[in-house]
């Protein structure tokens, strides 16, 4: 097939329409923070790599004049100090024991949970329970059980959780919102959701603890909970039952020899992700040289016979406003992307992100919109430069400068974490039981609790 430049994939469909996408129905701040006359004290539990290098280190330099990092928390003191370098700083550090000591003598506003996903719930309880707002990244919890204590928590407490969903902040995110939202197609009525993740990002999840449903509660949690809260957002909808089919057949048992580590590996040779770990010296700082305080290797074995996150997955969504879902998550493939389609009362719309550009264009992201008869519409749009796509500073903005305008809904609180959660946890327990989950089934919300 001929590769087709951008140009070319415009010009060779006469229909085509390239629609200039204007971005600023919300802008970021970019360097112009408006300064705060009192700083929002932050605490950090989970000095790891989205802590330290999303939560910590650039928050504290872009938004020097509103916040504040008083203090770091760790299970592994050693990380921590990487981090606090990292972040060149002076914060307290506490052992992960003395969370509540952190609190009662740092007194944040905010405390920052970006630990291993099985542990957010724990620290999101006792950071309500002891005075603090918290910003959680996703999966806002990994069972059913800690879904429900948040809310309750939140409910009782008053204080509120937001959550990292940086994804809905993506510039295509951005405008699927607004298509959907105009009505253009009408009543939503079904959506199909592709995900490919290749060998690179794929295996890396099998590498280290993601690999583990104890830690991570599948990818279905891990990975999805950022999918599956872009659909429930996009279509301004809650999950009410999930049927799944998953299974591993490509990582951990599937292959016929194996190591504890890629740097202590006899089959350096013959593995095709064999990965030297010692070259990178980033991750020789936050991982490598700390791994002998708990034993958690960075460079895991792909191969290791514990694993048990699925690496092929595909769930059925009904939802509350009668639309219906399908979403696939294949993780071993030769390319990466996404491939999103909302079938309305009215038409179609269809969204190509591939990371890797295969099949058409050579850059940015496709849209085609076909409504009834009418010949359809193409345009491509961009991501903005920074963290994913742009997404991760407009999200910063949201939570670190109050009155920041949110015109779509894009700042995701508790009620948005569990929803998405639960499609997963719903998900991996119909896999588990090859029954449909009921979403109502699986928690009792508190009734006054909006989340
Ligand atoms: N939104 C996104 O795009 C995005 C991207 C990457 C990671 N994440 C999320 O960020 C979180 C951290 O991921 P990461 O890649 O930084 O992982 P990581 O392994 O680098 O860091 C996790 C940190 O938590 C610490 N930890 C583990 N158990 C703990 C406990 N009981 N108490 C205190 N600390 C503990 C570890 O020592 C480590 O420092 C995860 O929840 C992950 O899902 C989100």
């Amino acid at each position: 097939m001929k590769k087709i430049s951008r140009r070319n994939f415009l010009d060779d469909s006469t229909k085509a329409v390239a629609v200039a996408s204007s971005f600023p129905l919300y802008s970021f701040a970019g360097d112009k923070k408006p300064a705060s006359p009192i700083k929002m004290k932050l605490a950090m539990v989970g000095t790891g790599y989205r802590g330290t290098y999303t939560w910590g280190k650039p928050v504290i330099q872009a938004y020097k004049d509103q916040v504040e990092m008083v203090a770091l928390c760790d299970i592994n003191p050693k990380r921590m100090e990487a981090a606090r370098s990292i972040m060149n700083i002076n914060a307290k550090m506490y052992e992960a024991k003395d969370f509540d000591l952190m609190i009662q003598e740092t007194k944040p506003d905010m405390v920052i949970v970006t630990t291993t996903d099985c542990f957010h719930e724990k620290y999101i309880l006792r950071a309500l329970e002891l005075g603090c707002n918290v910003l959680s990244e996703k999966p806002l919890a990994i069972t059913a059980e800690q879904c429900q204590r948040i809310a309750d928590a939140e409910n009782l407490t008053g204080k509120k959780v937001f959550v990292g969903f940086n994804v809905r902040h993506g510039n295509e995110s951005i405008e699927m919102k607004k298509i959907l939202s105009s009505g253009e197609l009408g009543k939503i009525i079904a959506i199909e959701y592709q995900e490919c993740l290749n060998t690179q990002h794929g295996a890396d999840y099998y590498r280290r603890w993601h690999g583990k449903k104890k830690y991570s509660g599948s990818l279905l949690l891990h990975k999805a909970s950022h999918q599956f809260d872009l659909i429930n957002w996009l279509i301004d909808a809650e999950p009410v039952d999930v049927q799944a089919i998953g299974k591993l057949a490509y990582y951990g048992h599937n292959n016929s020899y194996r190591g504890r580590n890629c740097r202590t590996c006899a089959f350096t040779q013959k593995c095709k992700f064999y990965w030297d770990m010692a070259k990178n010296s980033g991750a020789m700082q936050m991982y490598g040289n700390c791994e002998d305080v708990d034993g958690y290797y960075r460079d895991g074995c792909v191969w290791d016979n514990e694993i048990d996150s699925y690496d092929t997955q595909s769930v059925q969504v009904n939802y509350d406003n009668g639309t219906q879902m399908s979403y696939t998550m294949n993780t071993f493939l030769p390319f990466e992307g996404q491939f999103i389609c909302f079938s309305g009362e009215y038409g179609r719309l269809e969204v190509r992100l591939n990371a890797i550009q295969p099949w058409k264009v050579e850059g940015g992201i496709e849209f085609r919109l076909t409504k009834d008869t009418e010949t359809s519409r193409y345009w491509i749009i961009n991501s903005s430069s920074g963290g994913h796509g742009g997404a991760d500073e407009r999200l910063k903005d949201m939570i670190f400068l109050p009155g920041t305008p949110d015109p779509l809904g894009s700042k995701a609180g508790s009620r948005a974490g569990i929803m998405s959660s639960l499609i997963g946890i719903a998900a991996r327990k119909s896999i588990e039981t090859g029954q449909k989950v009921k979403i109502a089934d699986l928690v009792t919300f508190p009734s006054a609790w909006k989340g």
